[in-house]
């Protein structure tokens, strides 16, 4: 059994925080152990609850165009959550309920590997880009330990409004050119809060 079947079977049985009593079944995350490009949602809705998969229902039918229009399909990528359980009537997470589920997220990370980081929302961004606003660097990339990382609106929140639906076609089409030429992406300083603070 890979290392990432070992963790779905962890996941599976969290009961790290209150979400655990709710859920129909934990979301962990799919796609390829290998992938170059990790996207990172929220929490999973009502269809991921059903189903125990990533971005399956609306939002997720337009992720999986929008990947389309840069030649990738969910099988070529790896799709997580900060979150792994639905938060009841589809809340927000509660910062407590992201700080319990974070080991699973960082050790998802540990595995995958991924070249670069996409996080989708404000929650996923406010891990990777603590106190920035989301409407300031959607569309930039940051370079820190050599892994690119790329905020970019949530695609529930495109799909509603349409200056954001421009804004995150655009951001995805950019993101093939950052993979390939990933050593012109200028690296950063890891600020200290990063991935360890939780203000969202
Ligand atoms: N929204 C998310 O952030 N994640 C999902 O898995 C589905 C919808």
């Amino acid at each position: 059994m890979s290392a990432l079947s070992e963790l779905y079977q962890e996941i599976a049985i969290c009961q790290r925080c209150e979400l655990a009593k709710y859920r129909t079944k934990v979301v962990p995350g799919e796609g390829a152990e290998e992938a170059d490009i990790m996207f990172i949602g929220e929490a999973p809705g009502w269809h991921e609850d059903q189903q125990g998969r990533p971005f399956v229902g609306p939002a997720g039918q337009y992720l999986d165009q929008l990947l389309a229009s840069i030649n990738l399909n969910r099988k070529q990528v790896y799709i997580a959550n900060v979150i792994k359980c639905r938060p009841q009537g589809n809340r927000d997470p509660l910062p407590s309920e992201i700080l319990s589920c974070r080991q699973w997220l960082e050790r998802q990370i540990e595995l995958i590997h991924p070249r670069m980081i996409v996080t989708l929302g404000r929650y996923s961004m406010a891990m990777f880009f603590p106190k920035k606003s989301i409407s300031k660097i959607h569309g930039s990339a940051e370079k820190r330990d050599n892994v690119i990382y790329y905020a970019m609106y949530h695609p529930a929140a495109a799909l509603h409004q349409q200056s954001l639906r421009r804004a995150i076609e655009e951001d995805m089409l950019k993101i093939p050119a950052l993979l390939a030429q990933a050593e012109s992406v200028a690296e950063a300083k890891r600020q200290p809060e990063q991935l360890t603070m939780f203000e969202v």
